[in-house]
């Protein structure tokens, strides 16, 4: 398939493509200049950035029979490279079933998963291994810094893993950009949360990743530094071209994202470019209205 090329929006009389992977682009036609069909086709709002990773028809289930629990209900969705987007929704909706699937560290049970020229659903445990090692950062709610080891080590410990060199000018445009390079040399013990969840930002990002996952980074940050963090983040986006996709549960976390997807029941039912915390918070109350109302209604 020729879908692994996107082609931004005509702008200025001016037609950018970005064929990427290799693949022969798939001609057709549309007014009369030869159109692509683009990973963004499936992008309710049209974008003008090239996909990063995108779902199609993703099904997760766990547990079977009886048991069953339908975590994600055959989602469709896209991701645009350099983009900040939060994922919201009650708990128990599917947000990090999604994020476990699309990150390889979960198994799809239909569907597909793009991400970088390949389908990752049909990737082995050992190749999935080497995708989240070289091209995916995580960011967690506990920060998951080793104790033993300096905010640098800790920075560098992917890199260390992998027996790759370290990239020290990148390692400091990372601290600089995330105000902790006067604390390189401390354990995580002697920092406060807010610095050791941006350490744990560096860490994501020390390998130069394609896609950051962060689930609820500021869950446990009060709201100084939460706010911090989420300006750093929103500053990797903007300064380092990074593309995050954030759990959070905070309607103003989400506010600093470039857009916000609510989940419920394993669907997605809301998808917002610029989020405000009013509007996320509506978004969210009118799902829980939804939800008591079907409940009441399934009774
Ligand atoms: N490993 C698992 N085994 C069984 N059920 C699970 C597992 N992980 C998640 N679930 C179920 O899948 C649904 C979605 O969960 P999850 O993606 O964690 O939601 P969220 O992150 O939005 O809170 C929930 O009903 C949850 O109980
Ligand atoms: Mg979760």
């Amino acid at each position: 398939m020729g879908r692994h090329t996107a082609v931004e929006p005509k702008s200025n009389g001016e037609r950018r493509t970005f064929a990427a992977h290799g693949q022969d682009p798939v001609g057709r036609h549309r007014g009369g200049v030869a159109e692509i069909p683009t990973l963004m086709d499936s992008q309710p709002m049209g974008g003008r950035l090239p996909v990063a990773i995108e779902a199609i028809g993703l099904v997760k289930d766990y547990g079977e029979g009886e048991n069953v629990v339908h975590a994600l209900r055959g989602v469709n969705v896209s991701f645009e490279r350099g983009m900040f987007t939060a994922i919201m929704g009650p708990s128990g909706s599917g947000k990090s079933t999604l994020m476990h699937t699309m990150a390889g560290l979960d198994s799809a049970t239909r569907g597909h998963i793009l991400f970088d020229g390949a389908d990752i659903t049909e990737m082995n445990d050992r190749q999935l291994t080497l995708l989240r090692r070289r091209k995916i950062g995580f960011i967690f709610q506990s920060f998951n810094l080793l104790p033993m080891f300096t905010a640098e080590q800790n920075i560098l410990m992917p890199l260390t893993l992998a027996g790759s060199k370290p990239d020290r000018v990148w390692l400091r445009t990372l601290a600089r950009t995330l105000g902790i390079e006067h604390r390189l040399n401390h354990r995580p013990s002697e920092l406060s949360g807010g610095q050791q969840q941006r350490v744990a930002i560096a860490r994501a990002l020390i390998t130069k990743p394609k896609l950051v996952f962060a689930d609820e980074p500021t869950g446990n940050l009060d709201s100084v530094s939460s706010g911090e963090v989420l300006d750093f983040l929103r500053r990797s986006v903007r300064e380092l071209g990074q593309t995050i996709i954030m759990v959070t549960h905070d309607a103003v976390a989400a506010s600093y994202a470039d857009r916000a997807i609510v989940f419920a029941d394993g669907a997605i039912v809301a998808d917002e470019r610029n989020p405000t915390p009013e509007r996320m918070n509506e978004l969210l109350m009118e799902e829980r209205r939804n939800a008591s109302a079907h409940t009441r209604t399934s009774r």
